[in-house]
């Protein structure tokens, strides 16, 4: 009678896929088992970060060859072993993870061999028990292939970046995926940890502190790091180089660990050197620092912009004090406050830029009324002024008024509410949304929270218009 009923429910199941069209998810015999979905169900990257899984901690145990030198194909070799612990979020009968460019070879999950299929970003993972809800569970994957340069969507070079004599790292904003298995979406954030192993003379920098000495054996040097604080995977880095290393602690008592490559030493390291001032500043404004250490990679001109990868900043070819400010000040807001959905990029970069402005004012350069109004120069029909900055587009995340008009808006706001409410606003946001995510919408809702004001006009005219906005 078992069979009888299940034959049963299985006639009426496909009856119903004749009156209404194949359901979404198939009938399974435990049909409260399903797969995890593809994507976090972000509209700008359906298919970064997915569904059904939260990823506690990556364990990244990577071994790196870089590319040869010239004529031989730009072309590395990267082999890795992801140890990550995971709570399912639902029971699945399947998950995934993204992963792009590199073959899987080995999959275990809770220690028992896995099936595994890959696509061109995701890494399908069936296990041979089913997963249950909220049990913790370890997932390995052995991996590895040849690594070159990838682009994101705009033909920037992101990701696990290849050089004669190393790696760039940077992975924003849908890049972590070209290095290893992940939920590369800033909604799912996770402790790290890494070992990697690279030939004898080079230095591998991750995110956190050195978990240990590095040690060499048989011309390969393995590097260890480890990275407490939860971090989204487009913050994590690797990032490997013939680098000078240089350790001390900032006046707020933070660790710095820089690595720079020898030939950009100098004016690099000149506004490097204003770190420890800086992060005194930015305490002041936005509370005190969130990680457990921070410093910067600084490289050659191959990626050619500069990333806020968590705790330890990302500058390709010079580090220009304004550079400087903005990557720090991306620690409170973009690292450990993210965005919850790309499309609220300008919360990152607007408060970045307006930070670079607030630490000119400080400097004596140039007020941040100053900037504003020169910004605010710019002419009503000039193209800076077509774009939704709350809603730009996937290809849109890094245009100018992204930042610029982002930071103007700050500026807008702290005039209309006033510096004891815009200060305040700024430090209850970082406090309330720190170690998470936060919104457009929680920007606005917790705006009008702290001053008490009504300030959908407000922000209406500034993020969601394409004109310039009327001062009045
Ligand atoms: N967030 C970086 C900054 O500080 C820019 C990253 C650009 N990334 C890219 N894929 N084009 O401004
Ligand atoms: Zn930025």
């Amino acid at each position: 009678s078992r069979l009888r009923n299940a034959l049963l429910a299985l006639g009426s199941a496909v009856a119903a896929v004749a009156l209404f069209g194949a359901p979404s998810v198939a009938v399974a015999a435990s049909p409260e088992y399903i797969p995890g979905s593809d994507g976090a169900g972000d509209p700008y990257f359906p298919l970064a970060g997915n569904g059904g899984t939260d990823v506690v901690h990556y364990d990244l145990d990577l071994d790196y060859t870089p590319a040869p030198p010239e004529p031989a194909p730009l072309e590395g070799r990267l082999d890795g072993v992801a140890t990550i612990d995971l709570i399912p979020t639902q029971d699945l009968s399947r998950f995934n993870l993204d992963l792009r460019g590199l073959t899987a070879t080995e999959v275990t999950v809770a220690g028992k061999p896995a099936t595994f299929t890959q696509t061109s970003n995701e890494l399908v993972i069936t296990p041979t028990k089913k997963v249950k809800a909220g049990k913790k569970t370890q997932v390995v994957v052995t991996y590895g292939g040849t690594t070159t340069q990838p682009t994101d969507i705009e033909g920037a070079l992101y990701g696990w970046v290849t050089t004669r004599d190393g790696a760039m790292v940077v992975s924003e904003p849908d890049g972590s995926a070209t290095w290893f298995p992940v939920n590369d979406h800033p909604t799912d954030k996770s402790t790290y940890s890494f070992e990697i192993t690279v030939p004898e003379g080079l230095v591998a920098v991750a995110n956190g502190l050195p978990s240990g000495p590095a040690t060499t054996v048989d011309g390969k040097t393995t590097w260890y790091w480890d990275a407490p604080d939860p971090m989204a995977a487009y913050l994590a880095t690797a990032s490997v180089g013939d680098y000078v290393v240089n350790e001390y602690v900032a006046a707020n008592g933070t660790p710095i660990f820089d690595a720079v490559d020898p030939a950009r030493l100098g004016d690099p390291s000149a506004s490097l050197a204003l770190t420890s001032d800086m992060l005194v500043f930015f305490e002041g404004l936005y509370g005190p620092y969130p990680f457990n250490s921070y410093g910067a990679i600084v490289d050659d001109d191959t990626v050619g912009y500069a990333l806020e990868t968590q705790t330890r900043s990302f500058f390709s070819r010079t580090a220009r004090e304004g550079t400087v400010a903005h990557e720090l000040a991306h620690q409170w807001m973009g690292d450990h406050v993210s965005p919850n959905r790309w499309a609220d990029i300008w919360l990152n970069e607007g408060w970045a830029t307006y930070s670079q402005w607030m630490w000119a004012e400080h400097r004596g350069v140039d007020t941040a009324q100053a900037a504003f109004d020169d910004y605010l120069a710019i002419p009503a029909d000039d193209e800076e002024w077509a774009l939704v900055v709350a809603d730009p587009g996937p290809l849109g995340l890094f245009l100018n008024p992204v930042y610029d008009r982002g930071a103007a808006t700050l500026h807008a706001l702290r005039v209309e509410i006033g510096d004891d409410a815009f200060f305040e606003l700024t430090q209850t946001w970082v406090e309330r949304f720190g170690g998470g995510t936060a919104s457009t919408a929680d920007f606005i809702a917790l705006s009008e929270e702290v001053s008490g004001q009504e300030l959908e006009t407000f922000f209406d005219v500034w993020l969601y218009t394409p004109e310039k906005p009327v001062i009045w």
